[in-house]
């Protein structure tokens, strides 16, 4: 079986979904301070198949204990984590507590029980901001908030650990912008308050939640002046997740791997694209930049070609439908 840490989340769900797809059995250990239990139940909707759910927290030693002694696991897929940046320049310690906290125990509790194959939720935040595009894994490393930094000290740590113990199959995968949901429209990315992220705004403009989009910034060097992203369909991810699984049972050592489709999309062009895929205007203003955010943000995808014979296949057309389709829905 493997183990799915925050498997309730939005990534981490449809990982799941994906994980039984491919014949997994799988169970979730959450402690739900980021969505809820009725997530597990649309699992099992989609796939017509049982899912096994703990409700845990990460750093619960012992419970995490018993989650390896009552089940018979041989991977882990570790979501658990805060992932809000803003929310972590304001509130570090419950950052570094949680995503860190979160891995040790993980760890110790797998390393104990003689598993040791890992896969870890990443992120392109790791990457120094002034580096050239595309990112390739081996571009320079530095944060600028808290979030990333616990991404960065993970990622570190995990090395550490396959160093010392050559038995340890590590891949961290650093997604880039995941937006979209299951084709269903059972499961997607149900932000609390206020979205962070450009897509669940979108969706809420376009479902009268909120009355416009505030875009940050038209006057960078880009064809249209607005921040470009690689954004990724979460059904491509999750996949992705499927296949660093089968690359980790089958190497040692720690990896760290990029999870992006490869092209940058403006901000503008994904607001046409929504309308054009859902008939729907959205209304916006411009706004100042935001500080600390850049230009330019895409992966170079060959390092996933190559190891994992992995690559994204979903465009953003697929990714506007659906994330409206779980909005619309629920
Ligand atoms: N969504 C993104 O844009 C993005 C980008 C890069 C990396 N990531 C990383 O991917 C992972 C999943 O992201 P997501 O968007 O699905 O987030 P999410 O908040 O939807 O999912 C995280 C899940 O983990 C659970 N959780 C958090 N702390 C826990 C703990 N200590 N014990 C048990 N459960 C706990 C939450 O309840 C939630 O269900 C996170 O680690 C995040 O940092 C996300």
């Amino acid at each position: 079986m493997i183990l799915v840490t925050g498997g309730a989340g939005y990534i981490g769900s449809h990982t799941c979904v994906e994980l039984i797809n491919a014949g997994h059995k799988v169970v979730i250990v959450d402690n739900f301070c980021n969505s809820d239990p009725s997530v597990v139940e649309s699992i099992r909707d989609i796939t017509g198949k049982d899912v096994v759910c703990v409700d845990a927290d990460v750093r619960d030693k012992d419970k995490l204990l018993s989650v390896f002694k009552d089940y018979d696991i041989s991977a882990v897929v570790h979501f658990a984590g805060h992932k809000a940046v803003g929310e972590s320049v304001s509130k570090p310690l419950s950052y570094y507590q949680n995503n860190l906290d979160s891995t040790l125990t993980l760890c110790e509790v797998m390393d104990m029980q003689g598993v040791r194959t890992l896969i870890f939720s990443s992120s392109a935040t790791v990457y120094d901001p002034s580096n050239d595009m595309p990112l390739v894994e081996s571009a320079t490393l530095g944060c600028t908030n808290p979030y990333g930094w616990t991404k960065l000290m993970n990622e570190q740590i995990l090395r550490d650990l396959a160093t010392a113990n050559e038995s340890w199959s590590i891949v961290s995968l650093r997604y880039f912008n995941p937006i979209g949901a299951h084709e269903s429209g059972k499961i997607g990315e149900r932000p609390s308050g206020i979205p962070n992220n450009l897509m669940p705004y979108i969706t809420q403009v376009a479902a009268g939640v909120r009355d416009k989009l505030h875009v940050f910034g038209n006057d960078y060097p880009t064809a249209d002046g607005t921040g470009v992203r690689d954004y990724i369909h979460v059904v491509d991810l999750a996949q992705g997740h499927v296949r660093a699984l089968e690359y980790a049972q089958e190497s040692r050592g720690a990896q760290s791997i990029n999870l992006g489709s490869g092209t940058g999309c403006s901000v503008l062009q994904i607001i046409h694209a929504f309308e054009q895929a859902t008939g729907i205007t959205i209304p916006y203003v411009i706004d100042p930049r935001r500080p600390g955010d850049i230009a330019v943000c895409f992966a170079d995808t060959s390092k996933a070609k190559q190891l994992l014979n992995w690559q994204t296949q979903l465009d953003i057309n697929q990714m506007c439908e659906d994330a409206w389709r779980f909005e619309s829905q629920s």
